[in-house]
């Protein structure tokens, strides 16, 4: 079974939880891309929904598929979010941000009534920080945020290199931070969030109310432990 098929039946499956007249945050990656095309699918055949892009690149694919899009001007209130994972464990924490979104990905989040995850099996994990945690800084003073994090014990490496950094759609600088096993991510989390020039991390914790995980043929779904 291809990590890809896995994919989109995780994908696909959270795109059939959305009903007539709720607003969606639609997530970022190869899987989310999944999700919105199913969404289009269903727009077009007579879905009425709004959707909030988590990222410029979702927001084209969006407009593509014909999905009616709305923006936090309008409307402050998302009923449920569809987004991708790099990992998540037993409790449903998450790390986010491979793809660079984790700013985007977690406003909508955070304003989402209900955050549904979807993966393949690889992202299933015992404990967290296997993929390195993505941190996004501020362009300026980033080598300070960089050097109080490797403080915390993490490797810490500016994607792109300094030479032609990465630029997020909210033009910060992301940090992957190697970390090894994180086992508290809240406490972690808490810490990070306290660097200055760190304007979010990659860390998703207790946000999630499912995730839907796909193996095989076969798609779990997984609430909190
Ligand atoms: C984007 O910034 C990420 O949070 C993605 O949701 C995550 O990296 C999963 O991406 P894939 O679905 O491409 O694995």
């Amino acid at each position: 079974m291809s990590r890809d098929r896995e994919k989109q039946l995780a994908a696909e499956a959270a795109a059939e939880l959305v009903t007539s007249g709720q607003t969606v945050g639609l997530g970022t990656g190869s899987t989310a891309a999944f999700a919105v095309r199913k969404l289009g699918q269903r727009v077009r055949d007579g879905l009425s929904m709004l959707g909030i892009p988590t990222s410029e690149s979702t927001r084209a694919l969006a407009e593509a598929e014909g999905i009616p899009l709305t923006t936090f001007a309008d409307t402050h209130a998302i009923d449920i979010t569809l987004d991708g994972a790099d990992e998540f464990d037993a409790g449903l924490n998450l790390i986010k941000g491979g793809g660079g979104a984790l700013f985007r990905e977690k406003i909508v989040a955070s304003a989402s009534r209900r955050l549904v995850i979807f993966a393949d099996a690889s992202k299933r994990v015992e404990r967290l920080g296997r993929f390195p945690l993505p941190v996004e800084v501020t362009p300026f003073g980033w080598q300070v945020a960089a050097a109080r994090i490797e403080e915390l014990g993490a490797g810490v490496s500016l994607r792109g290199g300094a030479d032609a950094p990465f630029l997020t759609d909210n033009h910060g600088y992301v940090l992957d931070c190697a970390f090894g096993e994180i086992r508290d991510p809240a406490a972690l989390e808490a810490r990070l969030r306290a660097i200055v020039g760190v304007t979010v991390t990659g860390l998703f914790v207790g946000m999630a109310e499912t995730v839907l995980m796909a193996e095989g043929e076969t798609v779990h779904t997984f609430r909190p432990a």
